[in-house]
């Protein structure tokens, strides 16, 4: 619900959402975007782990990381950490919010129990449209299913990798039934909401950077904010689907094209984003956005398909620098660590799969 329905009192309306964050993802960003538009400032409560691991099962990413990929979406003021399951008056009170928000799907405690009932009946609680066609749920199947379903640009043949039934199209038949992948309808007007629809202003200093942005991580984010303080307009290119799988193989990347722009474009350091950005970053895309520096963090330079330097034109213009995001986190950190941890994902996703039936 994109609502007009901000309070009318004299003050400030401050507005309260909680919730576990786990894999942050842009539908997590668009509940966030939708809050915001409810009130004037928007607090965001985030789950310790242990509370996750009681009511849900084990989340992915740690509480430290989910604060920091929270905090660096750009429709949040504050993050509370640690924020209790239920939502309680209490918790309204003490951070001075109207109201409390949740995407419209019910979250219950490991006992069954509505986490809302309490704000609910108070009437303190508002609801936004949860974003079809991405969960946590579903990113983690992605990665026990290794299938390539969600690749914009693959045939139905080409959809799982071998060992897997590729003629398997009804779910009850697939090698994990309780694990599904779901497609994102990705649309100009979300890209719209998302972007800040604006210029780098003369004299800016245009920052350029180009990635895969795989499962938006802390890496990412520590990288980002870094690279955003090289200059004032920082732009990100997103490779296409195709040429991540063509140097990372398996059924990288996790999330496509479409998804990784939205993620990215939820990021609070970043201006703007080149959807299918070429690999080798050419004199072309240089003039055209008028970069000052070009920037790469700590990990290997692939070389381009016909071995050449991506980076050959910004170094011949002496623009090119690396940073240091003195953050180890990679997309295949996380996979490991969901790997790892397969029984109680398969399980904590079965939960979720009964109860979204
Ligand atoms: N949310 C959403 N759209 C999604 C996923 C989550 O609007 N596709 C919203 C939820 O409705 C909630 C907030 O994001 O308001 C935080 O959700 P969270 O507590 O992390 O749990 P889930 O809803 O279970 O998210 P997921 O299925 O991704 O695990
Ligand atoms: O691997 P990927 O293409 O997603 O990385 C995008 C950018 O983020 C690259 O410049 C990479 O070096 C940087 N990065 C980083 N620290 C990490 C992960 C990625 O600096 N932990």
């Amino acid at each position: 619900m994109d609502s007009d329905s901000k309070q009318n009192n004299s003050g400030t309306v401050r507005v309260w959402a909680d919730g576990c964050y786990d894999m942050v993802h842009f539908g997590h960003a668009n509940s966030l975007r939708q809050a915001k538009s409810l009130g004037d400032y928007l607090i965001v409560g985030v789950h310790t782990d242990e509370e996750i691991a009681n009511h849900k099962g084990p989340p992915v990413y740690t509480e430290q990381e989910r604060y920091k990929i929270v905090r660096a979406i750009k429709w949040v003021d504050e993050v509370v950490e640690g924020a209790p399951y239920v939502t309680t008056i209490e918790t309204l009170d003490k951070y001075n919010c109207d109201f409390s928000i949740h995407g419209d799907d019910i979250t219950t405690t490991s006992e069954g129990v509505d986490t809302y009932h309490i704000v609910k009946k108070a009437g303190k609680y508002r609801e936004v449209s949860r974003t079809q066609g991405i969960s946590t749920t579903d990113l983690v199947g992605r990665m026990l299913l290794m299938t390539k379903q969600h690749h914009t640009y693959l045939g139905s043949s080409e959809s799982y990798l071998p060992g897997f039934d590729c003629n398997v199209t009804n779910f009850s038949q697939n090698p994990l039934p309780y694990t599904r992948v779901t497609n994102l309808l990705s649309t100009s007007q979300r890209i719209t909401q998302f972007s800040d629809g604006k210029e780098p202003k003369p004299g800016d200093k245009v920052v350029y950077t180009a990635g895969a942005f795989d499962l938006f991580h802390v890496g990412h984010i520590d990288f980002l904010e870094k690279a955003s303080q090289m200059g004032d307009f920082l732009i990100v290119g997103l490779l296409i689907d195709h040429v991540v799988n063509r140097y990372k193989g398996g059924n990288y990347p996790i999330m496509n094209l479409q998804e990784r722009v939205l993620n990215v474009l939820a990021c609070k350091y970043v201006s703007e984003v080149v959807i299918g950005a070429p690999y080798c970053v050419t004199a072309e895309l240089l003039d055209h956005f008028k970069v000052n520096v070009v920037v790469h963090g700590s990990t290997t330079i692939l070389p381009d398909e016909n071995g050449a330097d991506p980076y050959m034109e910004a170094k011949k213009r002496g623009i090119f620098q690396s940073i240091d995001s003195g953050n180890d986190t990679h997309t295949d950190t996380i996979i490991r660590r969901i790997i790892n941890n397969r029984i109680e994902y398969e399980k904590r996703n079965k939960r979720k799969e009964i109860k979204l039936a």
